[in-house]
């Protein structure tokens, strides 16, 4: 316990850390602090290691710096360096060391340079990055037997300031100083850099901006926009038509109804299962502990959307994103607890402990095993992306001290105000026979196109942010995105009342897991999109596949309760409200 205590504390407070970049101001020659981060492949950004992993000068005493949880979450790792760049002093052909490498080393290097390796580092908290070497192929060279490695053994740093901040750092290796790593024999290095600095009238206030824009490309910027319109087109085209459809044959169906034309009331099939539409669902805690857990994710949603307009989730800010979907997933926990209770408690006195106990593993349950299997794959292969244990450790403390009371206090809320009861009761003993019906009217073919219309719709739109988060290509804007978002619910709510107002007019009255699923599907669909996402891309690597699919699937799942619970909700409504207007007739 005694080592216990302090780890505790350190970690709660970093926890709660969230580094916020206080305006650092230099003099001329003043040390300004740069830290070495990680090592990378350029295709595989789950693949990265620690930078002293390579044979690179370090100081005698490596020093991690120690990082908030958040920062941990997302891979990250900072170390002091031997490099010295005071602030606006320029420097040219500093030797930074020698090293004596061995065919190991060399060898190590090799590969690094063979997968596009680049490095990280920061320097007054800016990232920057360069790459470790370069690969010339056969036809470039006299000889042609094979491509050649080169290892760049000159960093040129270029920097800007205003006043007395700096605004902006770049570095990269210089072709023109470089150690031929093709074969494996021992080699002495001699690792030089060099630092140039100009004025800049760059206010500090803007130096962040660089990297939204880094790799917008003009042109990746115009076809952003220009898909981004194209699936709003769609949406409206498919909401109109829905529209349409969907208010004549109601009115039509409301209208016969009401006049009780003898003739026609055959075709209205959905009124004949009033006394079995309201009937509980079957596996009613699975069912509501899925709509606890969608209503909680659906909550996280725009807390998330909202600190990304205030600015907090930078693309390059370290892990705040990360630290942020665990904070928020611990406090709305309690959203889970409630809505999960409230309406298991509608149909039944008792029970409604197991669906809050369900809500409470139903996606964490699935996200932890991911989690644990990508966590021993990036510690066999000493990735930075492997939590250390103390982090484990303290995240199931966190969780088990707030989410589950929080989870536990949302059920006996939800349990005691339950929501309004059924506006029809079940009437009869037994359920309504369903008659047999088309294969396009059973449920596979109908979650079928319940998935495909909003997939069809966002489907540039995921594109973009699969290319934000595992490529570098372009930066999604979160407005798109929330716009994005908006879209997909509102198309999810009213396919799903269109799907089910067609399955209760055939009598089909088992609508509950059917209008989950109508939503859900959407999810199925994007995790296929993933797949193909990941062959057309390059990554490649145990480490990098199984992170890609793990975090994908994940996702995924996320979407699939989120979308199952819109749908369910728009269904539930448009139901209790038609059943309603034809009981008061
Ligand atoms: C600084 O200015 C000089 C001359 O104006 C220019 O040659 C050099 O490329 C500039 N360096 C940077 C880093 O912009
Ligand atoms: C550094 O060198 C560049 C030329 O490479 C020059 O333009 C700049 O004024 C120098 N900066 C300082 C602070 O001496």
């Amino acid at each position: 316990m005694g080592i216990l205590k302090p780890l505790i504390l350190t970690n709660l407070w970093l926890l709660l850390h969230i580094p916020l970049h206080s305006a650092n101001t230099y003099n001329v020659g003043d040390p300004v602090p740069l830290f070495v981060s990680k090592i990378g492949a350029l295709h595989n950004p789950s693949e990265t290691y620690q930078y002293y992993e390579l044979a690179f000068c370090h100081p005698d005493q490596i020093l991690e710096k120690k990082l908030s949880l958040g920062e941990v979450l997302s891979g990250d790792w900072l170390a002091n360096a031997l490099y010295e760049l005071e602030f606006a002093v320029n420097k040219t052909g500093v030797v930074l060391c020698q090293q004596k490498l061995k065919r190991g080393d060399v060898a190590k290097f090799r590969d690094a340079i063979k997968n596009d390796f680049y490095y990280q580092m920061y320097y007054d908290d800016l990232p920057l990055w360069a790459f470790i070497g370069k690969v010339e192929d056969e036809s470039w060279t006299a000889d042609g037997k094979g491509p050649k490695y080169f290892l760049f053994t000159h960093v040129q740093f270029d920097a800007l300031y205003n006043g007395n901040q700096v605004i902006e750092i770049h570095a990269f290796g210089d072709p023109s100083h470089v150690v031929d790593f093709t074969d494996d024999v021992d080699v002495k290095v001699e690792f030089t850099y060099s630092v140039s600095w100009n004025e800049t009238s760059i206010p500090y206030e803007n130096r962040m901006d660089r990297y939204a824009r880094a790799s917008l490309l003009p042109i990746l910027h115009q076809t952003h926009w220009f898909s981004f319109i194209n699936s709003i087109v769609c949406v409206f085209l498919l909401m109109g038509l829905l529209t349409v459809l969907f208010m004549r044959h109601l009115k039509n169906d409301l209208r016969k109804w009401s006049i009780g034309d003898e003739d026609e009331e055959k075709e209205v099939g959905w009124k004949y299962i009033h006394g079995d539409v309201f009937r509980c669902p079957t596996n009613l805690p699975l069912f509501s502990a899925f709509l606890g857990c969608g209503t909680q994710l659906l909550t996280m949603v725009p807390i998330l959307f909202g600190l990304a307009f205030i600015g907090v989730f930078h693309p390059y800010s370290h892990g705040a994103l990360s630290n942020f979907i665990f904070i928020s997933y611990i406090f709305t926990s309690a959203v889970a607890g409630y809505s999960s209770a409230s309406f298991c408690s509608q149909y039944t006195e008792t029970g409604w402990e197991r669906s809050v106990l369900l809500a409470g593993i139903l996606f964490l349950g699935p996200f932890l095993c991911a989690a644990f299997i990508l966590n021993m794959l990036a510690l066999y292969f000493r990735s930075t992306a492997a939590l250390p244990l103390g982090t484990i450790f303290i995240i199931f403390l966190i969780y088990s001290l707030v989410a589950i009371p929080l989870l536990v206090l949302g059920g006996v809320i939800g349990n005691r105000y339950k929501s309004d009861p059924q506006s029809s009761p079940v009437t009869k003993k037994y359920p309504r026979e369903i008659p047999s019906l088309a294969w396009y009217r059973k449920t596979p073919a109908q979650i079928f196109l319940g998935g495909l219309l909003p997939f069809s719709a966002i489907i540039l739109e995921l594109h973009n942010l699969c290319a934000t988060i595992w490529g570098y290509k372009i930066y999604t804007l979160p407005g798109v995105l929330f716009i994005t978002f908006i879209i997909l619910t509102i198309l999810t709510a009213m396919l799903s009342v269109g799907l089910t107002y067609f399955q209760l007019a055939v009598e089909d009255h088992q609508w509950w897991w059917r209008s989950i699923l109508h939503g859900g599907s959407t999810a199925i669909f994007m995790f296929f999109y993933c797949i193909y996402f990941y062959l057309k891309s390059n990554m490649s690597g145990i480490l990098q596949t199984s992170f890609f699919f793990g975090y994908s699937a994940c996702m995924c799942y996320a979407f699939f309760l989120m979308l199952g619970t819109i749908s369910f909700r728009a269904s539930l409504m448009f139901v209790r409200r038609i059943y309603h207007a034809v009981k008061s007739e």
